[in-house]
């Protein structure tokens, strides 16, 4: 029996973990690296593996080593150096080959790189690849975006060595082109959005609640074991229950409160604006990152208004009722995003399939990825998971927790802005009369812009104008 063979070019963390879980899985791997002296460190360092792995001095060698059609991974920068690469492989190609962008890459460019591809009888997939390192060498999930062509090789690859959840690898083909980047750009928007939800808890819980680090550390792990769990919740207690060693202060308090962001968080953000949709959740999490970025302005205005808060004696089952319906929006504005995506480049994408290979590997896997793959599987009214019935119950209970959380972390200076856009779109939401008359009153006022009228079909302008 001949075993599936791929190539992978670019041994950086990433690239090293996926070789070495392909080798483990039965695939015959080839690999090679820009500098040579990294395959050589590779082979040395994958102890029994290194005989299921073939090294190349270069390029050339790894490509002429596979058989046809090829599979040729590239784990490099999505960005400039993707389309140099692309300049070097098109010509050593043969029609029918797949050249696969495994890293966090703008959907926009592997759409691109798609075209181009395929004026050369090439494939071109855009791999979402979730789990850092340790689901790249042990399971990661995975969303694949490209031809039906690539799929057909690349699955018997993808489902061995992904995450499984009871059996199911979490690895699909969710539609073409740059459908597979566009989703997993939606995955870290999530991730951004959930992050950032769990900091604000602790921040309520430590200072308001005036918990101490340890004790949060436990309530995180505690509702990690009921319906909050998730792979966030269980590395945020996780990381809160460590302490510096020599000083024994929590570990957490040495860390620089400056959040770093490599771009897809915001590009989720301004894809859905593009879409006309909204994703305030997700934005509002992007912002605290920025904001975050501001230290010395910050310090400022603390010297200039005072950084006082009040105390918050928050009811830790208040608090994790209003997360947890918190979390259910923050995954319906996600799905939102790629329903809208989904028609407007018509790439089919199924939620439920997108839920369900969510639910291992990934760094947003939750136990409420479950609920949510059966609430598309029930088909909720609209199509908005918000709407689902099996989210009726959390909803009702949850809000009111979460409007509580939000008005008392208001009144005491506690920033919200996850749980708070959580809380704005659930109510701008429900109404089914808004605010917009007066918007469109305006608009009419200063610019002519007319509107429609309740009680009348047609375009219309304000009593203002005659
Ligand atoms: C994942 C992560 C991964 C990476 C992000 C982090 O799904 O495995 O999302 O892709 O950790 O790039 O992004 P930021 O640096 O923007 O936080």
């Amino acid at each position: 029996m001949t075993h599936p063979t791929i190539g992978l070019y670019g041994l950086g963390t990433m690239g090293a973990a996926l070789s070495l879980n392909m080798a483990d899985n039965g695939i015959q791997v080839h690999v090679a690296n820009r500098t040579a002296s990294a395959v050589l460190r590779f082979m040395e360092g994958a102890g029994p593996l290194a005989e299921k792995i073939v090294g190349h001095q270069n390029l050339e060698g790894l490509i002429s080593a596979l058989p046809q059609p090829r599979l040729l991974v590239a784990m490099i920068p999505s960005t400039a150096p993707m389309d140099s690469f692309l300049d070097d492989v098109i010509p050593q190609l043969a029609p029918g080959d797949t050249v696969i962008d495994a890293g966090n890459a703008d959907f926009h460019s592997t759409r691109r790189r798609s075209e181009r591809l395929a004026q050369h009888d090439l494939h071109f997939v855009g791999l979402g690849v979730s789990g850092g390192e340790e689901g790249a060498r042990n399971g990661p999930s995975m969303m694949m975006g490209g031809s039906e062509a690539s799929w057909s090789g690349l699955k018997q690859i993808l489902t061995r060595i992904a995450a499984t959840h009871e059996g199911d690898p979490c690895v699909d083909r969710c539609g073409p082109d740059g459908a597979g980047h566009f989703v997993k750009t939606v995955h870290n928007g999530i991730e951004y959005a959930d992050m950032q939800m769990i900091a604000e808890v602790y921040d309520l819980l430590r200072f308001g609640a005036g918990r101490d680090v340890r004790e949060v550390s436990g309530i995180l792990k505690s509702w990690n074991e009921g319906r909050l769990e998730s792979y966030l919740m269980e590395i945020s207690g996780e990381v809160l229950s460590y302490a510096d060693a020599p000083t024994n202060l929590p570990f957490i308090d040495l860390i620089m409160d400056r959040a770093g962001q490599k771009g897809t968080g915001r590009w989720t953000v301004i894809e859905a604006v593009k879409l006309g949709q909204s994703a305030t959740m997700i934005e509002a999490a992007v912002a605290a990152r920025a904001w975050s970025a501001e230290k010395p302005l910050r310090g400022m205005a603390e010297e200039t208004f005072g950084a006082d808060r009040a105390d918050l004696d928050l009811d830790v089952g208040l608090l994790e009722r209003a997360m947890l319906a918190a979390r259910v929006l923050e995954y319906a504005q996600g799905f939102r995003i790629l329903a809208a995506a989904s028609e407007e480049y018509a790439w089919n994408l199924d939620p439920k399939r997108i839920a369900e290979i969510w639910r291992a590997g990934c760094i947003i896997r939750a136990r409420l990825l479950d609920d949510i793959a059966g609430a598309f599987a029930d088909g909720p009214p609209e199509g908005q998971l918000f709407l689902a019935p099996r989210f009726g119950g959390v909803l009702m209970e949850g809000i009111p927790a979460l409007r509580e959380v939000v008005t008392r972390a208001g009144q005491a200076g506690y920033a919200t802005p996850v749980l708070s856009a959580a809380l704005t779109f659930w109510d701008v939401m429900r109404q089914g009369r808004g605010t917009a008359s007066l918007i469109q009153a305006q608009r009419d006022f200063f610019g002519r812009h007319g509107f429609e009228r309740t009680d009348q079909e047609g375009d219309f302008h304000g009593p203002w104008w005659t």
